[in-house]
């Protein structure tokens, strides 16, 4: 039998033609989908995503800059707001650099995270010998009308309280012993609240808080403890309307995190009427392998048992990482590896490229439900 050719020679080249272009199609939607901004993604289902930061990176490296305005619509100075970048002496206030920062989020239509207004930790040396029984109130809602009312208007929330349980402190409220519970009383946190409400009516009004993401005894006691706090304040109409989940995770903790008791914990919050923010979100590689595509696959694990349970929660209305890319990381020096290896715990590596974290966010995302949009 004589052999037919199925295609003559043109439409041989045509077909190669056709060929050619779908692979570049391919290839270039592949090389979209890797760089796909996450605001974007999150966007597309209703939620905000951000990261941290603090103007000497954006100083220091352009392409940093470059990656943070194309990843986030909302963003948490890492350190501006606190009180001792604000304040070095008694009662002087220096807002340049918070300003510096609010103004660069604006210009960006980025929604900013204040962060935060009462802490045991960042507090400048002054405050300590000052703060007395008789002091502390005053010393307290002083230094929130002060920052609150400054920035009035112009931050999308305020981590009114940071930090504010520890099971360590063995209370049976769950307190933590700090400064200001110890001069002010139980009662500061609702203080806290209202005289916030009170500076800045229009900020979203959250308790940011570590380690409630952790399902083991630590994490639950937590738990316990912020709920019975939240049901006495609700019902005293404190003006509480959202919870911070930092969710600063270990690459060692897949078997305690994203279980069903976390769910339903969120569940606890959302039927409380709370918004649910992940705030500092990172994961450190500290006790993982040194092979750095081992560790990025269980660092990107990590992200993503933790997020897609976090995501289940409809009342979850963002995620803010604590840093963008393994340059800038607190990590380095917070949890530094013992063999001397930098560390990898962010979405994007230190020359700003997406890694496996990143693709583990943006996968989250895509397959998260559809919430209704947040405010502007
Ligand atoms: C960290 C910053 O990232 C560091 O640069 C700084 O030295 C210490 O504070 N919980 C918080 C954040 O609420 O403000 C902390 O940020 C990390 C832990």
């Amino acid at each position: 039998m004589e052999y037919k050719p199925t295609i003559d020679r043109r439409g041989f080249i045509k077909r190669l033609g056709a060929l050619v272009a779908m692979r570049w199609t391919r290839h270039r939607t592949a090389l979209e989908t890797a760089t796909a901004s996450l605001k974007q993604l999150a966007a597309e289902k209703g939620l905000l995503f951000g990261s941290c930061l603090a103007l000497k990176y954006c100083v220091q490296s352009a392409a940093y800059q470059q990656l943070f305005l194309s990843q986030c619509d909302i963003a948490t100075p890492e350190l501006h707001m606190k009180w001792n970048s604000l304040s070095s002496q008694p009662g002087v206030y220096d807002f340049e650099n918070a300003d510096k920062f609010v103004a660069f989020c604006i210009t960006n239509r980025i929604k900013v995270r204040g962060h935060t207004l009462v802490w045991h930790d960042a507090l400048p040396a002054w405050v300590a010998p000052q703060l007395t029984a008789e002091t502390g109130p005053a010393m307290m809602t002083g230094h929130i009308r002060k920052v609150a009312g400054h920035f009035a208007g112009k931050l999308y929330s305020w981590d009114v309280v940071n930090e504010v349980l520890d099971p360590g402190s063995h209370r049976p409220d769950g307190l933590r012993k700090t400064p200001w519970l110890q001069k002010c009383g139980t009662s500061y946190i609702e203080l806290a609240f209202r005289e916030t409400a009170a500076a800045d009516p229009n900020a979203l009004l959250v308790w940011n808080e570590n380690y409630l993401e952790v399902s083991n005894g630590f994490g639950h006691a937590k738990r316990t403890a912020m709920l019975a706090l939240l049901d006495g304040m609700l019902a005293r109409g404190v003006p509480i309307h959202g919870i911070g989940i930092e969710a600063h995770l270990r690459g060692d903790q897949a078997a305690v995190l994203g279980d069903e008791s976390y769910e339903a914990f969120l569940g606890e919050l959302a039927r409380r009427g709370m918004k649910i923010f992940i705030t500092e979100l990172d994961v450190q590689d500290l006790t993982l392998p040194a092979d750095v595509e081992t560790r990025d696959r269980a660092v990107a694990d990590i992200y993503s048992r933790f997020l897609v349970a976090s995501l289940r929660q409809p009342a979850v209305k963002g995620i803010v990482t604590w840093g963008l890319a393994d340059c800038f990381t607190w990590i380095a020096g917070y949890r530094p590896r013992q063999d001397g290896l930098p560390v990898r715990p962010l979405p994007f590596d230190a020359n700003c490229q997406p890694k496996g974290a990143y693709f583990a966010i943006a996968q989250t995302l895509r397959s998260a439900r559809l919430r209704q949009q947040e405010r502007s």
